[in-house]
């Protein structure tokens, strides 16, 4: 709902999405599961380009959690590779898109070079609005949380504790919350994405692995999304 026309909107503003499913989609066709996360990358520059067109303003993808490192040292390596190669190579055509690319998360345990891509990513698409895409590596909710938290205490601060002072502290304070949470694969869970920001986002949930992840899919999640009432806990 927009709450100052009081109309709902169709599109939402903001869609996040738990990319779930690429070693299974592997698993199925007897296929190493860094194969199945090239073919999620895939899925993810598809989907990227179907939000734009869809006027999805900012598409929220969760690329690598803070328990993915608990994954085998060749999963990581193939995961660390893969962004390598989406960083290097695919950041240019993110920017004629009109895409600016945003990271958040504890992007300084990741190695030196990732880091100074990213950097680089973020500085070349900053100017861009079209749609923001933002890419939560090394994220968890819970982390976001205490961090703000740690921020908080390291102020002085004046009168009680506030929701909008931790709203402030958040990773991407500038970003709405999430309108609509989609998770592929048929988990019926959000694993610590938003924890926050999601509190009165719409869920989607699919069985559809997220290599398969296509438009017709996210329209149905848009669709669903459409045909619910929002009332933020009032009657
Ligand atoms: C979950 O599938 C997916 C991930 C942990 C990684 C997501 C990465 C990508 C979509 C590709 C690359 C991203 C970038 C930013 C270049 P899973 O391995 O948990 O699947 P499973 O539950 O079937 O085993």
């Amino acid at each position: 709902m927009d709450e100052s026309t009081g109309k709902r909107k169709s599109i939402p503003a903001h869609v996040g999405i738990v990319m779930d499913g690429n070693g299974r989609w592997a698993k199925h066709r007897f296929l190493p599961r860094v194969i199945g996360h090239q073919a999620g990358m895939k899925a993810m520059e598809r989907t990227i380009d179907n939000a734009k067109d869809l006027g999805i303003r900012y598409l929220s993808l969760y690329a690598f959690s803070t328990e993915n490192w608990k994954r085998s040292r060749s999963e990581v390596q193939g995961l660390m590779g893969l962004f390598r190669y989406y960083l290097k190579g695919k950041m240019e055509s993110m920017h004629r898109r009109g895409a600016r690319v945003r990271f958040v998360g504890h992007i300084d345990a990741f190695p030196d070079d990732i880091r100074d891509i990213v950097k680089a990513a973020m500085e070349r698409t900053e100017d861009n609005s079209d749609i923001d895409v933002i890419f939560c590596v090394n994220y968890g909710g819970r982390q976001e949380i205490v961090d703000a938290v740690k921020r908080l205490m390291a102020q002085e601060i004046e009168g009680p504790i506030t929701e909008e002072m931790l709203c402030r502290l958040m990773y991407a304070p500038d970003v709405p919350d999430p309108d609509l949470l989609i998770r592929t694969a048929g988990e019926l869970r959000m694993s610590n994405f938003w924890l926050w920001e999601g509190a009165y986002s719409e869920y989607f949930f699919t069985d559809v692995y997220w290599p398969d992840f296509d438009r017709s899919e996210l329209e149905r999640a848009i669709e669903s999304y459409a045909g619910r009432e929002r009332r933020y806990g009032t009657a």
